[in-house]
């Protein structure tokens, strides 16, 4: 074989075996470059005779345009395969479940506020809310706790600490306020509940410092105690989704209802857990405080600037803490607070499936 024939086989040979383009374009330089084996051959076509010319120069023009073409192609070659490479590990299977990250959960606190307020949107009632640092004449005297009246002491308030000339600032012991600045700002007839924190100086395993509240408050005409027990129990029934809820109302006192009652609902004792339902005086049954609730004082009624012989009401206050702990079986106040993510993983709700409640109210 010829030199050039030769050398051919070898540039090719090397060119075909290089497996970066890296490699290959190091190739082409010692090959075709300024000072390359091929551009060294082709220099010399220039001091050759004519005839010598007519017989080397088509090898060496052969050589160049085959070493040429063949670098082209390995280029190419190259380039699709690293192409096809970077597709595969790039691909994205559709048909895998998206990876949604850490996912937060609804606290139930949220939860039980969230159906609280569509089962009282399905009766009429819109949702009020009020400061949670109040004064004194809204969280007690106006709600006929005078200054002096005992049930002042029932509540262990957190006040501020007094300033001259100021009126004296608490955190608001219960959601009853919002009643106040309700009937004080909006013209009855009114419906509202208003959920939200309170705070009393408090704690164990049933109490924490910081609690929630939910409040009712309905001011019409002719309202009587008929429409306060159908009330609850359409509500009682809507929240723990049974139909057999038996409520008991017991007399009980609070400043600004008159009557007062004290509702209980009837559980039955299952596996050794209460289970709210049924009549609560059976054997293996009991009943168990749930509400607050009367006849709206006609003095709370008069020092909101409205006619008691015009208007009457009746208002209701429960612990939304309370009310989650019966419907999800928690068993301890103080874990609703801890933020202990593991807690909140097991007793959370999805913020997709928000609110639970299948039939509504009324269905
Ligand atoms: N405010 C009361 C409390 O915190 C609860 C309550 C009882 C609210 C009776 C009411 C009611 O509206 O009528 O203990």
């Amino acid at each position: 074989m010829s030199e050039i024939a030769n050398l051919k086989a070898g540039l090719i040979a090397d060119i075909a075996s290089a497996d970066t383009l890296d490699a290959v374009e190091a190739l082409r330089v010692g090959a075709l470059g300024k000072n390359g084996v091929v551009t060294g051959l082709l220099k010399t076509l220039g001091g050759m005779s004519p005839d010598e010319r007519l017989d080397k120069g088509p090898p060496i023009q052969d050589l160049r345009e085959s070493v040429t073409a063949a670098i082209t192609a390995k280029k190419a070659a190259l380039e699709q395969a690293a192409l096809d490479a970077r597709l595969a590990s790039e691909t994205i299977d559709m048909t895998l479940p998206a990876d949604l990250g850490p996912q937060g959960s609804v606290h139930p606190v949220s939860q039980v506020m969230d159906e609280l307020a569509e089962i009282f949107a399905d009766l009429g009632f819109s949702v009020a809310t009020g400061p949670e640092i109040e004064d004194d004449w809204h969280n007690f005297t106006a709600l006929n706790i005078p200054e002096t009246h005992p049930a002042r002491a029932m509540h262990d308030t957190f006040y501020f600490p007094d300033e001259e000339g100021q009126k004296r600032m608490l955190l608001r012991t219960h959601t009853s306020p919002v009643q106040i600045r309700t009937m004080m700002t909006t013209p009855p007839p009114i419906r509202i509940i208003a959920p939200g924190r309170v705070y009393r100086s408090d704690s164990d395993a049933t109490h924490t410092p910081m609690f929630h509240q939910i409040e009712g408050l309905v001011i019409d005409k002719g309202i009587t105690l008929g429409h306060l027990k159908w009330t609850l129990e359409t509500f009682l029934k809507a929240f723990f989704e049974r139909e057999d809820i038996v409520l008991r109302l017991r007399p009980s006192y609070f400043p600004f209802t008159e009557p007062s009652v004290e509702v209980d609902v009837g559980y039955t004792l299952v596996n050794g857990q209460r289970v709210i339902g049924g009549d609560g005086d059976v054997a293996d049954g009991g009943w168990l405080e749930v509400l607050g609730s009367g006849m709206v004082n006609r003095r709370v009624i008069e020092a909101c600037g409205l006619d008691p012989d015009e208007w009457q009401g009746f208002a209701f206050g429960t612990g939304v803490d309370r009310l989650a702990m019966l419907k999800y079986g928690m068993n301890d106040l103080r874990a609703f607070f801890d933020g202990d993510l593991r807690w909140l993983k097991h007793y959370g709700f999805s913020a997709l499936d928000v609110p639970t409640l299948s039939g509504g109210v009324g269905a």
